[in-house]
């Protein structure tokens, strides 16, 4: 009906407007990195109470901390660790949990004869209680929501990235061990376990913040931990408007992409804001429609009220048991969906989502690793040719041009700012090649005195899309035509 395919019923989307469900805070099982505790019960074992509940406690600030006081501190931890019987404490919620361990290092203090302020002491005390009952020195970048990203490599080097820009911080860890003993606990929530024998390892904190560990032997410097930390509140579209990630226009076209129904990949290098920018997507979903969404780790919040959320599974330790994307997908094509959203199309899903696009799923999306619009066909492209499909190009491309609707690119710039660079349609194929046209790109002008990259998202004089007929069915073309028009003014 639209020139590429039909359509199912109209829905006339607006953005949804219910609350997600947070993720309710758990209980942290406490395992104390170095020394091994006495002959009392194995740390392992002990579930203890959630710090993140307690996360007031924590400082918000990144101090500095020098040798001296990591050496007091291990002393003190050390003679905790021998004086606590951590079975008890594991009994106790996290406020008892505290305060007993306050009137012992208290105590420790005043029987070593330790000489430090008040406020020092009860910094020492922040720290330490966050070693035993929580993520140890990561909870001060945990209880931190203005962090994109924390890269921990190995014990003494532990990036975070802040405003688009990857900072160092003072934060150490006593040594790798206790870094394994953290990244072991992170992963055991999740029923996973990284060691030796499996050194890489997903997974996810309580809170939904992307975990990835990967250990020795394979990462030569100590273990190396990578969080994404989850955002409480989601961006939506207005706030990437109001970073200027786009123009107030640019985001008028994204909403009647969203609303009607256009097939959508969201394409960009790491950490450019595509699972963002999907999110944002799909505020324009219609509430009455059934959303199955696909994820190796569910990062995506839909506000919508039919939502059903999947997730892919690793292999157990046998190798047994993997539940990949693919499997997801297809299984999705079973479950009555409406739109299919696949959190990250990486291998041979693509042409299963390609076929869900072209077969009556009209407004699925994805997003998938790639440098421009062009790229992100290429990409498509070989992972089909991977996944052992041995179609023609032609058939291939003209696949894709019948499925795909309009790429999105984004991108992070080179002063750390998260750009929507381009929205692009796919329109034909002319021969083998795949033709698409931009609609909206954005062009850097020049530079401030900060570094700040200065830009303007342009109209390419594009007025009549290829979706423009989808958009007329939706009752969107006056809407559409406005916003395009002032793109392109
Ligand atoms: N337009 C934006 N302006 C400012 N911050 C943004 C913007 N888009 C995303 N972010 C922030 O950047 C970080 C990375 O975003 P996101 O997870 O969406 O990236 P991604 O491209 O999906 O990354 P990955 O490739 O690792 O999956 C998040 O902390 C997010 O809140
Ligand atoms: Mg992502």
């Amino acid at each position: 009906m639209f020139g590429k395919r039909s359509v199912s019923e109209p829905v006339f989307g607006k953005p949804a407007k219910s609350s997600g469900p947070d993720a309710p805070p758990r209980v942290v099982p406490e395992m104390p990195a170095a020394p091994a505790p006495t002959a009392k019960a194995p740390p392992q074992a002990v579930p203890m109470a959630p710090v993140r509940s307690a996360a007031p406690q924590v400082a918000r600030v990144t101090e500095n901390r020098s040798d001296d006081y990591y050496q007091i501190k291990s002393t003190i931890f050390n003679a905790l660790i021998d004086t606590i019987d951590l079975a008890q404490l594991a009994q106790l919620d996290p406020e008892s949990a505290r305060e007993e361990i306050r009137d012992i290092v208290n105590e420790i203090i005043s029987i070593k004869a330790v000489v430090m302020s008040i406020a020092e002491q009860e910094h020492l005390l922040q720290d330490i209680c966050n070693d035993v009952l929580g993520y140890g020195p990561l909870e001060p970048l945990l209880a931190r929501d203005d962090i994109a990203d924390i890269m921990v490599n190995g014990a003494n080097r532990v990036f975070i990235e802040v405003a688009g820009k990857v900072q160092l911080t003072n934060i150490r860890f006593r040594d790798n061990a206790q870094l394994m003993n953290i990244c072991q606990r992170i992963v055991s929530q999740v029923g996973r376990r990284v060691d030796e024998s499996s050194p890489i390892c997903d997974a996810r904190l309580l809170d939904g913040s992307r975990v990835n560990v990967i250990g020795p032997p394979l990462s030569l410097d100590g273990p190396t931990l990578t969080i994404r930390k989850f955002k409480k509140d989601k961006l939506t579209l207005e706030d990437l408007v109001k970073f200027g990630s786009i123009s107030p226009d640019g985001a008028r076209v994204l909403q009647v992409i969203g609303r009607c129904r256009c097939n959508v990949l969201i394409s960009g290098g790491t950490g450019s804001g595509k699972t963002t920018l999907l999110n944002c997507m799909t505020a324009y979903i219609d509430a009455e429609e059934r959303v199955i969404t696909c994820e190796d780790a569910a990062e995506l919040q839909l506000q919508q009220p039919h939502v059903v959320r999947l997730e892919t599974r690793p292999p157990n330790l046998e190798g047994q048991g993997q539940i990949t994307m693919r499997d997801l997908v297809k299984n999705c094509l079973r479950m009555r969906p409406e739109r299919i959203i696949v959190g990250e199309v990486r291998g041979p899903e693509a042409f299963d989502l390609l076929q869900a696009m072209n077969t009556g799923h009209d407004g699925s999306m994805g997003t998938l690793h790639a440098n421009s619009p062009r790229e992100a066909m290429s990409r498509l492209e070989a992972m089909i040719t991977m996944g052992g499909y041995a179609l023609p190009m032609k058939t291939i491309r003209e696949m894709i041009v019948g499925s795909i609707d309009v790429i999105i690119q984004a991108e992070r710039l080179r002063d750390g700012s998260r750009r929507i660079t381009k929205i692009t349609e796919v329109i034909g194929t002319e021969g083998e090649v795949v033709i698409t046209q931009d609609l909206v790109s954005y062009e850097v002008i020049g530079e401030d005195e900060t570094g700040r990259l200065k830009g303007k998202h342009v109209g390419t004089g594009i007025v009549r899309p290829a979706f423009w007929e989808r958009a007329s069915y939706y009752n969107l073309e006056k809407e559409l035509a406005d916003a395009l028009d002032k793109v392109n003014q």
